[in-house]
């Protein structure tokens, strides 16, 4: 096992890279976004991304502070496992509105407010799960699935500013999510591919950085797995 890390690697790796992160997670998470954001030289937003006016706020924030924005990462996701028979509205409801339809309202926002400049990079946060589907996970893989039919009708959409929309999807990640898993689906999902242990973070940040750099202007409307050869969706 490799050793893990211990600070959000996609925005130490976009920073890394050049960029001003401006780090986003909802209020409550404010103390932690902060941490980060110092580390990272960059700066935090607090915000929650299924509010009604959340995609003009952050539009407002970008515009206003930084003339708008290169690479958006769609990185906020939740999961409410349950098997659909005993899904309430409550979990249904909360995984579509933040993995899905708040992405989608800010993508469209950003594309029809002109936030996002000449040479943007979109990129969602997909899973195998929305590719293959998954026990107990209907609601988040149906997210999933609609992070990746996101990239692809918004793509040809996007080309004549020119810019690309991506999504990435990760396997089993040791992160905050899969630690909150029984131990037996978390054991199963690290052995589950031909690596035969959980990736890591930084697996998914660095296929965030080359989609985000100016070099993969030829990639869009596609959907790439990190994944370690994951049997789901093989
Ligand atoms: N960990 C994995 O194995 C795995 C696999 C496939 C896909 N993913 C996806 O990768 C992304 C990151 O996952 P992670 O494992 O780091 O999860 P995580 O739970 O560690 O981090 C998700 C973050 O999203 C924030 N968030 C939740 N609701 C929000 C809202 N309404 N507004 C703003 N922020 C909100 C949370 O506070 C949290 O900080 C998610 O989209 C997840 O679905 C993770």
């Amino acid at each position: 096992m490799r050793p893990a890390e211990l600070a959000p690697p996609s925005r130490k790796t976009l920073a890394r890279d050049g960029a001003h992160v401006v780090c986003l997670d909802v209020p409550a998470q404010g103390e932690d976004l902060s941490r980060v954001a110092n580390a990272v030289g960059g700066s935090s937003l607090q915000l929650d991304i299924t509010a009604e006016k959340a995609p003009a706020a952050l539009a407002e924030h970008l515009s206003t502070r930084h003339q708008g924005v290169d690479i958006v990462v769609h990185n906020a996701g939740i999961i409410r496992d349950k098997t659909l028979a005993r899904m309430s509205e409550a979990q249904w409801d909360s995984v579509l509105a933040v993995n899905v339809v708040a992405p989608a309202r800010i993508n469209d926002h950003f594309v029809e407010h002109q936030v996002l400049r000449t040479g943007g990079r979109i990129v969602g946060l997909a899973s195998i799960a929305g590719i293959a589907g998954n026990a107990g996970q209907t609601n988040y893989g149906a997210t999933k699935a609609g992070v990746i039919g996101l990239a692809q009708t918004l793509a040809p959409r996007l080309h004549s500013l020119p810019a690309t929309i991506n999504a990435v999807a990760p396997g089993f990640i040791e992160t905050k999510m899969t630690a909150s898993m029984p131990v037996t689906v978390r054991e199963v999902g690290r052995r589950l591919n031909s690596l035969a242990q959980g990736g890591l973070p930084i697996d998914v940040a660095e296929t965030i950085a080359w989609l985000a750099h100016p070099g993969s202007a030829g990639v869009s409307g596609c959907v790439v797995r990190v994944c370690g050869q994951s049997l789901l969706g093989a």
